[in-house]
């Protein structure tokens, strides 16, 4: 699959990396009969046909600052984004937020069964793993650098430890740094780990450029769950494809809980306004992440 040039409009690039995206998820999950066939149908029912996509448009887009292949940016892409689809699956779950829709259709707990969610979210984590340690991607050091920084933001100091601190919250009113840390770690480190995984799949940057990018990786990952906190309050569950107002109704720690709704706007343009700052030095090679925070800032779902 072709990609569209550097100067394509943003809603190009953005359709023909979420279609490349959805095409090597479908490859390199198991086929759907390989047995147990049940298990392999959910894992391909909780990762393809749905999802914007942000985390594979986020390590494509950084990965245009350092001239990776695409076939590379390919297997980061996927790993981090059968990760997220773990997550999702496991956040739906009667025993974390028990959810029943989830890109528009039934979580997959309500489609199969518990015990099949439960498994689904363990198998996509370990492929997430097997597809980016099995993948000849170049430099041996470097990829183990992607392994780590996978696991870390995955484990119990990023997402699942985010999570952890989520339910132990329920009807306890955090701080704002507690909300920041919260937050940083639940949804920020995944999407931290797509930037920065995109950007090592090619040449190497400079510690300079390199902290001005995980500047900008960390600012748009908490941007992108105040943009969540903000849409679960004010848009439809048919606009969202998950179920609307399910924060309030749980009592969950969020930015409008902690903020309202107005200073929770206005907080995040004030974080899109500082992760562009961070990709200053990059100039136009930074094209596709500074639209990529307007997206993330501004969508509507
Ligand atoms: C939803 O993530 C869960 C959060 C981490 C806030 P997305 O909004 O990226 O969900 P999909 O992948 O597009 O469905
Ligand atoms: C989910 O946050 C974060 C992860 C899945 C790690 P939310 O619980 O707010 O996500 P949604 O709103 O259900 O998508
Ligand atoms: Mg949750
Ligand atoms: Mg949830
Ligand atoms: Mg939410």
């Amino acid at each position: 699959m072709t990609m569209p040039s550097r100067t394509a409009p943003f809603a190009d690039w953005m359709a023909a990396t979420q279609a490349r995206t959805e095409a090597a998820l479908a490859r390199f999950l198991p086929a759907q009969d390989t047995i147990p066939a049940r298990l392999h149908d959910a894992m391909r029912y909780a990762t393809l046909g749905g999802g914007k996509r942000v985390r594979p448009l986020l390590a494509f887009a950084a990965g245009e600052l350092t001239g990776a292949r695409p076939e590379n940016l390919d297997v980061v892409a996927c790993a981090v984004e059968m990760i997220h689809a773990y997550s999702l699956v496991h956040d739906d779950l009667p025993c974390m937020d028990d959810d029943v829709l989830r890109r528009g259709r039934p979580t997959c707990h309500v489609e199969y069964d518990e015990p099949t969610a439960l498994l689904v979210g363990d198998s996509l984590q370990t492929q997430a793993f097997e597809l980016l340690a099995g993948s000849a991607l170049g430099d041996a050091r470097q990829q183990l650098e992607m392994i780590t920084l996978l696991a870390h933001a995955s484990g119990s100091r990023g997402m699942a430890g985010g999570q952890a601190i989520d339910l132990a919250s329920v009807g306890t009113p955090l701080t704002q740094p507690e909300l920041e840390l919260m937050h940083a770690l639940k949804t920020g480190a995944l999407i931290r780990a797509a930037v920065l995984l995109g950007a090592l799949a090619g040449a190497p940057l400079s510690a300079e450029e390199r902290t001005g990018l995980d500047r900008f990786a960390k600012r748009a990952g908490l941007l992108f769950q105040v943009v969540d906190d903000i849409l679960d309050c004010t848009a439809s569950t048919a606009t969202l494809g998950k179920t609307a107002g399910k924060d309030e109704a749980a009592d969950k720690p969020t930015y409008v809980a902690l903020l309202g709704l107005e200073r929770a706007r206005a907080y995040a343009e004030e974080l899109r306004t500082d992760a562009l700052s961070a990709l200053s030095m990059f100039g136009e090679r930074a094209s596709r992440l500074t639209q990529l925070a307007d997206f993330i800032c501004h969508r509507q779902f």
